[in-house]
């Protein structure tokens, strides 16, 4: 049953309040007449009360200080202040002060009384019943952010112990052939750099790094007599060469937080005129992350210095790339970002080994 305290000096308040609030509210009513008496009493200390009903002008202590005091102990208590006409003004500046839900005159209105007293309590429950369910709803939040957080380390886990894996697998092949030492992350770092101009998403600049470091993975299978020939390969032996595409694909299959590097490893020599290998595949059966490898795969290659040949200076490559692009063998935009990043000096960042440009 709902509780409600009223206190008045004048016993004839409290008793006449109490008769009417009793008759008309099925509420449990306690009257006090002096403020030091409620302060006291254990129904405060010890009750949940609904709502105070407080005289203004009291002995000892005037009906703010009381209802003050009262709502530090019972917080959620409704506050009615009744006063008489000349303390309005104070009740008013009270309203917000001290959270006060109503002053009301004397001489009051019964009717708006019970009214009053109804709504305020009606109020406050639902304030209760509102901050329950804002309570529940924080705890499933932090619940889901609890979850989430596990979910994301475990995938974080993973994915330190995939990139273990590949790490591991690009040092076999850097081991086995003497051409590329360091290719392999210069051509993920140039990937990762035109993926960021492109606005690829966070998952495609992931795979374009991993792709990228294990794209000639395939190589552990290419005899070393054909991998490390300093002149120009036979057609026998190019044929050969040519299986690492497939060969790497096939390496990687068996792992499915690599699925998605797939086609990277199987597709870096395809063209998209059709003309690349290992299946003549075409255009947009290319994806954009293999067009991207597939570029830094052979700018690297020329880029750099190879026992059987000096770097090329850019203007060189450029000729040989803006070709390839002009007969339908290179995506164009790529190949303009490419430029773009030239010219910016971010090429030579990575080459210098400095990543702090182009990882901004
Ligand atoms: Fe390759």
């Amino acid at each position: 049953m709902r509780k409600i305290i009223i206190v008045d000096d004048e016993p004839m308040i409290t008793n006449t309040l109490s008769t009417l609030i009793e008759l008309m509210l099925d509420y449990t009513v306690y009257t006090f007449n002096s403020p030091a008496d409620v302060l006291s009493s254990a129904v405060v200390k010890d009750e949940h009360i609904d709502l105070i009903i407080s005289d203004f002008i009291m002995p000892g202590m005037n009906g703010l200080e009381l209802l003050s005091a009262i709502k530090a102990l019972q917080p959620h208590i409704v506050t009615i202040l009744l006063t008489g006409y000349s303390d309005k003004e104070s009740a008013i500046r009270s309203i917000n002060d001290l959270g006060l839900y109503y002053y009301l005159e004397k001489p009051w209105d019964n009717n708006e009384l019970i009214k009053i007293i109804q709504n305020g309590i009606e109020k406050t429950e639902l304030e209760t019943a509102l901050h329950q369910k804002i309570t529940v709803i924080e705890k499933k939040n932090q619940e889901i952010s609890r979850l989430y957080e596990l979910l994301r380390r475990d995938f974080n886990r993973e994915m330190d112990n995939v990139l273990e894996l590949v790490l591991s697998l690009s040092n076999v092949i850097e081991a086995k052939d003497q051409y590329t030492d360091g290719h392999t992350r210069r051509v993920a770092d140039l990937a990762i750099a035109l993926a960021k101009r492109l606005k690829l998403s966070e998952a495609q600049i992931r795979n374009i790094e991993i792709g990228a470091i294990i794209h000639d993975i395939g190589k552990v299978a290419t005899p070393e007599v054909i991998l490390n020939k300093p002149g120009k390969l036979t057609y026998d032996e190019f044929e050969i060469m040519k299986e690492h595409s497939e060969a790497g694909a096939h390496i990687i299959m068996p792992i499915s937080t690599l699925s998605d590097c797939v086609p990277i490893v199987r597709s870096h020599h395809e063209k998209l005129d059709g003309s690349g290998y290992p299946y003549g595949i075409k255009g947009d059966e290319i994806n954009i992350e293999t067009r991207i490898v597939a570029i830094s795969d052979i700018f690297d290659a020329l880029y750099t210095d190879r026992p059987y040949r000096e770097a090329m200076p850019f203007e060189d490559i450029k000729a040989i790339l803006d070709h390839d692009a002009d007969s339908g063998k290179l995506d164009l935009t790529i190949l303009k970002i490419l430029y773009d990043l030239h010219r910016e000096g971010v090429i030579d960042a990575i080459y210098m080994g400095s990543e702090d440009i182009y990882r901004a």
